[in-house]
């Protein structure tokens, strides 16, 4: 969805101004046209020379500036599908909330119809101060979207509030915003991600070498094409921006948030390299080394899929070291799934904690289509594809 879009860039005059050259790097990278917009201070911080060079396209500095073809500031307001403030000062949020049109940027913001995501950058004082809070309000009961700064030292060396977000979060909301008319929109998807812990003591676990790249990067593939994501994630990798993280260590812990966000969800993709066993006793102390051999005993977790009762389209994940298919086929089934994802585990150029995956997709009908090596994102594309074909789906 981001290849192609028409995204409008506003810099502002902020210290963080050097961290939109990332996010306009980035964004040009993954084939979004990007028009930036800066304003006169932030030309104090950044020269456009440094966009233009990265987005291969003009730069915007003036509503006068008489090199500008047709109505600038309509031109880019009518084309923009989406017009991102990164970063915004305490003065242009100010003049937002108040109606000001007196520079190419605020009259780009006046003029569009299109969703306006804005990501404060400013010192904690001015950040917290009760105008800039007003005005954050007022813009966002009007629709502006707001990613929040995050805590951290600031440039002007104090510790508080006022850091730009991650340029990794703001674009995931970029994503999440151009992805709403994609064709997953408004479908609720949960999914599942990492290994699960089961704690041995308060110090110790038990857990697998799944990284949670895989499922992490379908929850990113499903936002970006419009769908509701509810992520319930062992990893502890970055959680990805746009949608609902919830956090678990324990299969049992996974098992109980699995059942609750199903209840009204369209599909579930279990990704999550779920422990089959637990220790049955859990020391509340840490278990302190002696001379002698410790024996563990292990109980069986809950099957998670078992306890799903809802009718919706059920994706498993199947990691396998022998007989990949054969035993791929027997789960497929077992468990009722609509569709396996079998990969094999053996191979460390894929799978545990790589980009890239190898995996062969298996239906309720036994189809068997064995992909090649891919990134996880492009095998998450060929899943979602799958799944919007499905004639559950779009019952
Ligand atoms: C070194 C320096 C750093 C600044 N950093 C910020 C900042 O991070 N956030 C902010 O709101 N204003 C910051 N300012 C103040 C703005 O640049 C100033 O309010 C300016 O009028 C903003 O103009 P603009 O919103 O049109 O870009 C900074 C000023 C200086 C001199």
């Amino acid at each position: 969805m981001i290849k192609d879009s028409n995204i409008v860039i506003g810099v502002t005059g902020s210290i963080a101004a050097y961290k939109a050259v990332d996010i306009a790097n980035k964004l040009t990278q993954d084939g979004a046209n990007v028009d930036v917009v800066m304003t006169r201070s932030a030309q104090e911080f950044v020269t456009p020379l440094t966009f233009q060079t990265l987005t291969r396209r003009k730069v915007y500095t003036s509503l006068w500036d008489e090199s500008n073809e047709g109505v600038v500031h309509i031109d880019l307001a009518q084309k923009a599908d989406v017009v991102l403030i990164a970063p915004a000062t305490a003065n242009i949020i100010a003049k937002l909330a108040n109606g000001y049109a007196d520079d190419l940027l605020t009259d780009v913001v006046l003029a569009t119809r299109s969703p306006v995501v804005i990501a404060p950058a400013m010192n904690v004082n001015m950040y917290e101060n009760a105008i800039t809070q007003e005005n954050i309000q007022k813009l966002k009961d009007r629709g502006f979207i707001f990613i929040e700064p995050v805590e951290g030292r600031l440039a002007c060396g104090v510790y508080g509030k006022g850091k730009l977000a991650e340029t990794h979060h703001i674009l995931g909301i970029i994503r999440t915003v151009i992805g709403r008319s994609g064709d997953m929109a408004g479908k609720k998807v949960v999914i599942t991600a990492g290994g699960t812990r089961e704690p041995i003591d308060p110090v110790r676990f038990i857990s697998n070498r799944s990284s949670g790249k895989m499922g992490h990067a379908l929850a990113e593939a499903a936002r970006d094409r419009g769908a509701l994501v509810t992520l319930i994630t062992a990893s502890t990798m970055d959680y990805p921006a746009g949608m609902d993280i919830i956090p678990v260590n324990t299969a049992d812990e996974m098992c109980a948030e699995v059942v609750k966000a199903c209840k009204d969800a369209d599909a579930l993709m279990m990704t999550a390299a779920v422990s089959d066993y637990k220790p049955s006793n859990v020391a509340k102390q840490k278990i302190k080394k002696s001379d002698q051999e410790l024996d563990l005993h292990l109980s069986k977790n809950t099957d998670i899929l078992s306890q799903v009762k809802e009718d919706m389209i059920k994706i498993g994940f199947a990691a396998e070291s022998n007989d990949i298919i054969r035993n791929a086929i027997e789960k497929l089934h077992k468990k009722e799934l609509d569709l396996i994802v079998a990969n094999d585990i053996t191979q460390d150029a894929w799978g545990f904690g790589s980009e890239y995956n190898k995996v062969t997709l298996i239906d309720g009908n036994e189809n068997i289509n064995e992909l090649p090596i891919m990134t996880k994102r492009k095998v998450s594309d060929v899943i979602c594809d799958w799944l919007v074909s499905n004639p559950k789906w779009t019952k």
